[in-house]
C-alpha cells in the first residue's frame, strides 16, 4: 500500500511516498528555518504562508522522486495535531481537496506518535515483533519531551512529560543566550564535541540529584526551565571567553541530556519494557545517541534510534504512521480537522 504523508505542523513543508510502512520510495522536506532564524523561533503566520507556497511543488517533487503519479497512492497520510494552528490547517485543507478530488481515504495523524514511527522506518522488524511490546519511546523535540508507553493494541500513553520547557525549547533558548543562532540544538551538539562537559554544574532538574526527593507523580517527568536559569546565572557572573564556551554549552547538553537517558532507563525498567524507542529532532543529539546506546548492555534494553533524517520534521514517518493507523482502524473523512493540542490517537 503506497501512502501519500504530507507535513505541514511547524516550519517544514514535506511530502513523501512510503509504501507498506516502512519502504520510503521519496522523502522532500522544505525547511524554513532560515525566514525563522531572525526571529529566534517559529512565526506561525509567516509559516503558514510559506507553506501554502510550498505544499503542491513539494508534493509533485515527491510524486516524480517516487517516479509515480497520484493515480498509484492508496490513502493520504496528513499531520493534523498537535502543531501551530495556521500551519496545520494549509497541510489538511490540501490533503483533503487531494483526497476529494480523487476520491482517497485520508488519515489524520498525531505528529507526536508519528514521530515514534520514524524510529522504526529502517527496523520495521522490530514494530512487527510483539515479543517487544509494550514500546517505550522517548519523544523528544523542540515542542514536546515526553515517555510514552504503548502496548500491543497501540493505545499509547504518556506516562511523563515536561512541566516547563521541551527539552529542544531549552536547547535553543540556551543558544538564544549565548547568541548562537536558531535552531539552538544542532549548534551545541557540534561546538560540544570535544568539550569538557563537567567543566560546569548544571542541575539535574526532577532526578533527587540536589538531595531533594521527587515526588511520585513526578517520577518520569521533565522540567528543563532550571538549568535555562543556572545557564543565565552563569552567563551573568562569567566571562565567557572563545575559551570556555565549548565546556558550558557541553554542560549545559549533558544536564539536558543526562536527565532524559536516566529518565528513559528508569521508566523502562519500572513498565518492564524489552525496548526503548529515541525519536524527535533533539534525537539527533550526538551526546544523547551515545549515552542512550551505551546504557543496551547495562540495562539489557533493546534500543531503536530514529535514524536522523527521520528524527526531525519529516513526511516520511507520517505516511509510515499512516499505514499503521490503517491496519488498525478505518481512515477518517472530509470532516478531519486540524487541532493544536495533543490529543493522543
Ligand atoms: O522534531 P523537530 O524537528 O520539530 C518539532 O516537532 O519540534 O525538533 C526540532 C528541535 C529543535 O529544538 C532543534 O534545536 C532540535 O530539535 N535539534 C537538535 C539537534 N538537531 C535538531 N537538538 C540537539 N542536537 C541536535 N543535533
Ligand atoms: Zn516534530
Amino acid at each position: 500500500m503506497k501512502i501519500l504523508g504530507i507535513e505541514s505542523s511547524c516550519d517544514e513543508t514535506a511530502a513523501a511516498i512510503v509504501e507498506d510502512g516502512h519502504k520510503v520510495m521519496s522523502s522532500v522536506i522544505s525547511s524554513q528555518v532560515e525566514l525563522h532564524a531572525g526571529y529566534g523561533g517559529v512565526i506561525p503566520e509567516l509559516a503558514a504562508r510559506e507553506h501554502l507556497k510550498n505544499i503542491n511543488p513539494i508534493v509533485t517533487e515527491a510524486l516524480l522522486r517516487a517516479e509515480l503519479t497520484l493515480d498509484a497512492i492508496d490513502a493520504i497520510a496528513v499531520t493534523s495535531n498537535p502543531g501551530l494552528i495556521p500551519a496545520l490547517l494549509v497541510g489538511n485543507a490540501y490533503a483533503k481537496g487531494l483526497a476529494a478530488a480523487r476520491n482517497l481515504p485520508i488519515i489524520g495523524i498525531n505528529h507526536f506518535l508519528a514521530h515514534i514511527y520514524g524510529a522504526f522506518i529502517e527496523h520495521p522488524e522490530l514494530i512487527q515483533d510483539t515479543a517487544n511490546f509494550p514500546l517505550l519511546a522517548l519523544v523528544v523535540s523542540g515542542g514536546h519531551t515526553a515517555i510514552v508507553l504503548i502496548p500491543e493494541d497501540g493505545k499509547a500513553r504518556i506516562v511523563g512529560s515536561t512541566l516547563d520547557d521541551a527539552a529542544g525549547e531549552a536547547l535553543d533558548k540556551a543558544a538564544k543566550i549565548l547568541y548562537l543562532g536558531y535552531p539552538g540544538g544542532p549548534v551545541i551538539d557540534k561546538l560540544s564535541k570535544n568539550a569538557n562537559e563537567k567543566a560546569f554544574n548544571f542541575p539535574r532538574s526532577l532526578t533527587g540529584a540536589a538531595g531533594k526527593p521527587v515526588a511520585e507523580e513526578h517520577v518520569f517527568d521533565f522540567s528543563f526551565s532550571g538549568v535555562k536559569t543556572s545557564l543565565l546565572n552563569t552567563v551573568n557572573k562569567t566571562n565567557i571567553t572563545d575559551d570556555i564556551l565549548p565546556d558550558v554549552v557541553a554542560s549545559f547538553q549533558a544536564a539536558v541530556m543526562d536527565v532524559l537517558v536516566s529518565k528513559a532507563i528508569h521508566a523502562a525498567k519500572h513498565f518492564r519494557t524489552p525496548l526503548i524507542a529515541l525519536c524527535g529532532g533533539v534525537a539527533c543529539n550526538s551526546s544523547l545517541r551515545e549515552k542512550l546506546s551505551r546504557e543496551e548492555s547495562k540495562c539489557h534494553k533493546a534500543i531503536a534510534l530514529a535514524p536522523p533524517k527521520y528524527c526531525t520534521d519529516n513526511a516520511a514517518m507520517v505516511g509510515s504512521a499512516g499505514y499503521y493507523r490503517l491496519l488498525a482502524s478505518p481512515p477518517d473523512d472530509l470532516s478531519l480537522n486540524a487541532i493544536p493540542g495533543l490529543a493522543l490517537t
